[in-house]
């Protein structure tokens, strides 16, 4: 027996019954409820998408008010202990853990793909040092595709592996070159003896070994794993968006990025340690909740549209941040940011609206003490977040269901009126 939603309209007293497919209805089902035959039909009004499924996906499921997160099932703890970026990104592509041997090949064929074009180091040298490093990503990333006019034939599964291979081994690379340029410094190659973590830790701070500390590699690639992807947030739903036109991936890629740049989403790591620094010390905390509560300010790294508990990611970083912290030396804003969240979690002002810390509060600190500039922060989480980004264009363009974005909207503009001379107005 199918389940189904009995609806009746108080305007015609017609009833309508919508079939229930795993607890949800199809919004287009709702097109049928009309008062007259010639209207377009009903439609379900979503500011923000707060209530809207977009697509069917296998790829990551969270549980917001458990506060769980799982990449293709895998609890995100147990892949932060025991895994590595490239096998989760393998995971999160393909759906599987891969065996040894298919986990060499993954590796041996990003490798295969780790250099940029040489023009691309030239367009990096023409931003200015002081170019925020996340407006600069999302240019080269764009640019990229010039270079491979062939990742356009979306439909060639071969061609969109080589893609994928080139995307996760090159914007790292994309990131490492752009920092060089802005400390006056010579580009570093990418050395394929070393693992993704500790390569792209070398193109940015080759020779300095306190950067490149063994703990430092290994936190670097857990910070990675927590930043890999998320299911439907901001970028990745841009990135679907996007992917629905059939671009190139790169340019798929590089709109995802600058959604990710925003200080509502990614760009919040940034936002958190400008906070931390403008409070400046624990004594100002109290005036400082006191404008959040008058809403003047936000608390940045606080909230989340979907985690109503602690955000499973912030309570690893927080653990991640004591490894960092015993090789660098303690973060002196990490007092500020502990007081800030003890504060926060005892007040009912953030209770009440079930406000924890997400992702991007403790993060900040982390790569603050690894060396990383602040306008790099937001990079980093691109770094982490491509194979997401690309595990769900990859299901995106499997899915019979899906074809291109294109929502309606609710009219609220003027009817028809005569155009008016300017001397008239
Ligand atoms: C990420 O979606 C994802 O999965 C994203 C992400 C990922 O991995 O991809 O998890 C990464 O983007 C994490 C979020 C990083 N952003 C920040 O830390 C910026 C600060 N946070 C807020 O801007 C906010 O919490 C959002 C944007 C994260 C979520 O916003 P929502 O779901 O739209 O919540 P809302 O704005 O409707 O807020 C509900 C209430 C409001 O108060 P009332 O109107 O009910 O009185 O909570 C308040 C808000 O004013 N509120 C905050 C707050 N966040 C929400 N008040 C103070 N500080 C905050 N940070």
């Amino acid at each position: 027996m199918s389940e189904v939603l009995t609806i009746t309209d108080s305007r015609t007293n017609k009833e309508y019954k919508l079939d229930i497919q795993d607890g949800n209805i199809r919004a287009k089902d709702l097109r049928q409820i009309k008062v007259n035959e010639d209207e377009f039909g009903m439609m379900s009004y979503d500011p923000s998408f707060e209530n809207t499924a977009s697509c069917k996906s296998s790829v990551t499921y969270i549980d917001g008010d458990q506060g769980i997160l799982r990449y293709r099932g895998y609890p995100i703890e147990q892949l932060a202990e025991s895994s590595s970026q490239l096998e989760v990104s393998k995971l999160l592509i393909d759906g599987e853990l891969p065996s040894n041997d298919e986990l060499s090949k993954w590796v041996n064929d990003i490798k295969e793909h780790n250099s940029v074009p040489n023009e691309i180091n030239d367009i990096i040298g023409a931003f200015p040092k002081s170019a925020h490093a996340m407006g600069a990503l999302t240019s080269l990333e764009a640019a990229l595709s010039t270079f491979y006019p062939e990742s356009k034939n979306i439909t060639d599964e071969d061609e969109n592996y080589r893609s994928i291979c080139r995307l996760i081994a090159q914007v790292p690379i994309l990131a490492a070159n752009f920092y060089r340029h802005t400390q006056g410094l010579p580009i570093v190659e990418p050395d394929n003896s070393m693992d993704y973590a500790e390569n792209f830790l070398n193109m940015m701070f080759k020779g300095d070994d306190n950067k490149m500390h063994p703990d430092l590699v290994s936190a670097m690639d857990t910070l990675l794993i927590l930043h890999a992807d998320h299911e439907q947030n901001c970028s990745a739903s841009v990135m679907r968006n996007v992917g629905s036109s059939e671009p190139d991936p790169f340019s798929a890629v590089s709109a995802a990025t600058a959604a990710l740049y925003g200080p509502l989403h990614g760009g919040a790591n940034e936002a958190v340690l400008q906070m931390l620094t403008e409070i400046g010390s624990v004594k100002n905390i109290p005036n400082f909740i006191e404008q959040v509560k008058k809403k003047e300010v936000k608390l940045m790294g606080f909230g989340h549209r979907v985690y109503k508990a602690y955000d499973p990611r912030a309570k690893y970083l927080k653990e991640a941040a004591d490894k960092v912290f015993s090789v660098t030396g303690t973060n002196p804003l990490l007092d500020i940011a502990l007081e800030l969240e003890a504060i926060a979690l005892s007040e009912d002002y953030f209770k009440g609206r079930n406000l924890y810390p997400n992702v991007d509060f403790y993060s900040g600190l982390i790569y603050e003490s690894m060396g990383i500039p602040k306008d790099m922060f937001t990079v980093l989480f691109t770094i982490g977040r491509t194979p997401g980004w690309l595990a769900q264009w990859k299901e995106l363009l499997a899915d019979k269901d899906q074809k291109i974005a294109r929502p309606r909207q609710v009219y609220t503009g003027y009817d028809s009126r005569d155009y008016v001379g300017v001397n008239n107005r």
